[in-house]
């Protein structure tokens, strides 16, 4: 079929890919013509697993770039809105985008028409998308609106696409569904996975995902419900892991103990810094903003919101007393994007970490994997940026682990406490256990569990390396 995917952002980019590769005509349509000019060059903006050879296999080809939305509109069935839906100042989800991007397909749409909302918006939004088609003088029987949310993760997006649990699409005509249903038919009989050069098919996935065809109303709090239990998982596990440091528990223990329970499961019950990134934050704030707009009291979101805010400053003050002050310690950072396999640093809690740890007068040394580039735009030179885990840890006074990346696990810590001056480990992500630590000769603080101290006489007293 032929379609038209507004917005190349994170979500836009990644469906437009997928949808090339299970077979249809795709056009993405940005308004950023820097975007538009990478992508038809052959770059990627944002660092996804697979998207790179997707999108060469397909440019050109099924997958094309534009900026000029009435061309795509007018050779298009489909028609995805994928653009920006961020929060507000007051934490409702700010819709003037997605509102400019309906007035501008119903401008131009010739024919039969099926607007998808595939951005994040809060329940009732497909209304307004309808009312705002038949304000610009669109007939009821022209188009229909679909909700069809993405779970997309950054970092595994393209096999979440490929591979999702379910498809959810919110429909007020059968002609509607049924069109959605062609469009992902080679996902949901499984054909796609049969392909030559498919992507590969997660151990986890489901063989033949669920279509679950419902109300747009029922689709659009779907996709709000999922995130906000997601977020809550990762805030309880958070406030039983505070629990566990005054007890003197474990935390990984009780994760463990708990997530036997097959109801509960241990996936998103990871204590830490918290949740950032572009979607729970986010998320949150406007299904907290939504209830409130209905009326319905759901206090539980509030307390979601405010317990992750709290584990920054917990870990703050951890740092704190492990190193008696912070003003002019020097720190290394591991970890600046909001969580491993991406370059996405929106509401990255390690950046939070580090303006807190900045305002107490440390000097911070950080190195990241993918998000160096993109953390620069928000830190710039308040910190210093290393281009290995090793050169930022040259003779801090402690190293901080604050995005869960996989390659940290891989350090060499006897070497690293070699390079550190003083041999203090912070770990905002629980990545290590104390015994590795220990036995590396490295004091190790974490998330939930008790401070593992090495003795004193172990302390080094390399010189000062000179300030970078
Ligand atoms: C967005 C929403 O933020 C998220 O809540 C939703 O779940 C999916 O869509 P993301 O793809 O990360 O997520 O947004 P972003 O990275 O900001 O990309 C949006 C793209 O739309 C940008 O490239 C922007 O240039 C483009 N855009 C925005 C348009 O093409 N036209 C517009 O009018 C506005
Ligand atoms: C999330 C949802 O998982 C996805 O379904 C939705 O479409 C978009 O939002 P994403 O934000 O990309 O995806 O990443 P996710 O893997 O969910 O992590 C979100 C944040 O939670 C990260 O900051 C991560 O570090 C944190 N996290 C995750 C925890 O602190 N503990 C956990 O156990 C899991």
């Amino acid at each position: 079929m032929r379609m038209t995917v507004v917005g190349s952002g994170y979500v836009g980019l990644v469906a437009a890919t997928c949808l090339a590769e299970i077979g249809h005509h795709v056009v993405c349509v940005d308004n950023d013509i820097e975007k538009i000019a990478t992508l038809e060059a052959g770059g990627t903006p944002i660092h996804e697993l697979y998207l790179q050879e997707l999108l060469s296999r397909h440019r050109g080809g099924r997958l094309t770039f534009s900026t000029s939305l009435e061309a795509a509109v007018r050779n298009s069935t489909v028609i995805f809105i994928a653009v920006g839906t961020p929060a507000s100042a007051t934490g409702a989800a700010d819709l003037s985008y997605v509102e400019t991007v309906a007035r501008s397909i119903a401008q131009c749409a010739d024919g039969y028409k099926v607007i998808v909302e595939k951005s994040t918006v809060p329940v009732r939004t497909n209304e307004l998308v309808h009312r705002t088609m038949v304000q610009e003088g669109r007939e009821w029987s022209e188009f229909d609106v679909v909700s069809n949310p993405e779970f997309l993760r950054e970092g595994s997006a393209v096999t979440d696409f490929l591979y999702p649990d379910r498809i959810i699409v919110g429909a007020n005509t059968d002609r509607a569904a049924r069109l959605m249903r062609d469009v992902y038919a080679p996902l949901l009989d499984g054909s796609y996975a049969q392909q030559s050069g498919a992507v590969p098919k997660p151990e986890k996935a489901r063989l033949e995902p669920l279509f679950l065809e419902t109300s747009p109303q029922s689709a659009e709090l779907i996709k709000h419900a999922s995130n906000a239990f997601l977020a809550m998982k990762i805030s309880f596990i958070n406030a039983v892991a505070n629990l566990c440091e005054t007890a003197g528990a474990d935390i990984e223990q009780v994760r463990k103990g708990i997530g036997t329970d097959r109801r509960i499961g241990t996936d998103f019950l990871h204590a830490g810094i918290g949740y950032g990134g572009s979607c729970f934050p986010k998320d949150v704030a406007a299904f907290r903003t939504v209830a409130r707009d209905l009326g319905v009291s759901f206090g539980l979101l509030d307390e979601v919101h405010k317990i992750n805010d709290e584990q920054r400053s917990l870990f703050v003050k951890k740092v704190r007393s492990a190193l008696w002050t912070i003003k002019g310690k020097r720190l290394a950072v591991l970890g600046l994007a909001f969580k491993c396999g991406t370059d996405d640093v929106r509401e990255s809690a390690a950046i939070e970490v580090i303006k807190m740890l900045l305002e107490e007068g440390a000097q911070i040394v950080a190195y990241d994997p993918a998000a160096t580039e993109r953390a620069k735009t928000i830190l710039g030179d308040s910190i210093s940026y290393a281009s290995d885990a090793y050169s930022a840890a040259e003779g801090a006074d402690a190293l901080l682990i604050l995005t869960e990346w996989r390659e940290f696990l891989q350090l060499d810590l006897k070497r690293m406490k070699k390079v550190l001056r003083y041999p203090v480990v912070l770990d905002g992500r629980n990545l290590f256990t104390a015994k590795q630590m220990n036995s590396a000769g490295l004091s190790y603080y974490s998330v939930g569990r008790r401070p593992a101290e090495v003795t004193a006489n172990t302390v080094r007293t390399a010189p000062r390396t000179g300030a970078r």
